[in-house]
């Protein structure tokens, strides 16, 4: 037999039983429906969207307040404010996931979440360029059921630069490189994009929480300042191994358009060269770049020329090297 752990009331002949998590409808004895919520406790990834904290949707929002513990992934992208926004405007206190947790200790995020409700925050879309399947795949092992809560990534809202979804091709990551380490494996997806014509997303690095090597060998837990790529460290990699490889894909001539802030009321863009990009101050994080592709419909072109930072040399090398070009 049912319990009915929140109370019991008629209503035209049926009876209504509240639990913690649903609201059951008894028509007869036999007869059990939910008529909203889940029955089951849950692990639930929840999308926070991309600038701040009214970001989040109505049903995440519901969530948020119920679950048990909230947990907020702050490694792979960060809100543009502070967490003690967050737990404002939630109401909740917020634990903050490192990457150590998620990646080393993810039965402590998952501890309970069989006998009541877990939510673990994802700035943007849980699903957008960031899954957590390690997360997700050890919860099953544990028979604990997982459900999304979608929201708005940086994967559709590039879309804000006028470039269509529909001309993109692989996204790619930029790490900072280092003085013995600059990874070029970036370049062959750009050119495999720019040999069929499309645009290329490049996700810029994001340090939080990094070790010094010499830290790391002595195992020290100091940690170094935060560190958010931008668009002018991304464009001057990207020209650097194209001096290196040669093969055309990212010189200085190449057009791009970078993006800070999306979502967030100060957002900002800027298209032009790459080798213009490469001295461009967008101010604060996050930033991404799109490298167009020839393919690019003189639509997006005209939109993207609106925040052109020369638009007579915007003119100049689309007529040359884009216009006629797909
Ligand atoms: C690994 S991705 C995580 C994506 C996130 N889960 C989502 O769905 O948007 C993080 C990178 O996306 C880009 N990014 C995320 N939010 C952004 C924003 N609001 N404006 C510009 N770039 C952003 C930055 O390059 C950042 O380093």
């Amino acid at each position: 037999m049912l319990s009915c752990g929140l109370g019991a009331e008629k209503r035209q002949g049926s009876i209504f039983c509240r639990t913690q998590n649903s609201l059951y409808h008894f028509i007869t004895g036999a007869n059990i429906q939910i008529i909203r919520g889940t029955t089951t406790t849950m692990l639930y990834l929840i999308g926070l969207g991309l600038a701040d904290e009214t970001d989040v949707t109505v049903k995440g929002l519901e969530l948020i307040k119920k679950a048990e513990r909230v947990y907020l992934e702050a490694y792979t992208s960060i809100l543009l404010v502070d967490i003690a926004n967050l737990e404002a405007y939630y109401g909740r206190p917020i634990i903050v996931a490192d990457r150590e947790m998620v990646e080393s200790a993810s039965d402590e995020i998952l501890a309970g979440a069989d006998t009541s409700d877990v939510a673990f925050l994802v700035v943007g879309d849980p699903f957008g360029a960031t899954t957590h399947t390690d997360l997700v795949l050890r919860a099953r092992e544990l028979q604990i059921p997982v459900q999304s809560v979608h929201n708005a990534s940086i994967m559709s809202a590039i879309g804000a630069t006028g470039l269509q979804l529909y001309n993109f091709g692989q996204t790619v990551s930029m790490v900072f490189f280092t003085d013995t380490w600059k990874p070029s494996s970036f370049y062959d997806r750009l050119k495999e994009n720019q040999q069929i014509g499309l645009h290329s997303l490049l996700l810029l690095d994001i340090k939080v929480k990094e070790q010094s090597l010499a830290n790391l060998a002595r195992g020290r837990k100091i940690y170094e300042p935060p560190r958010f790529m931008t668009v002018a460290e991304c464009a001057s990699q990207m020209l650097e191994t194209e001096e290196e490889r040669g093969e055309g894909v990212c010189g200085p001539q190449n057009l791009a358009v970078g993006v800070a802030r999306v979502g967030a009321w100060n957002q900002k863009m800027a298209a032009g060269t790459l080798k213009q990009l490469s001295g461009i101050d967008l101010g604060a994080p996050l930033h991404s770049l799109v490298l167009l592709g020839k393919k690019t419909h003189y639509l997006e072109r005209d939109f993207v020329r609106d925040f052109a930072v020369k638009q007579d040399v915007f003119d100049t090398v689309w007529s040359e090297l884009y216009e006629g070009k797909q």
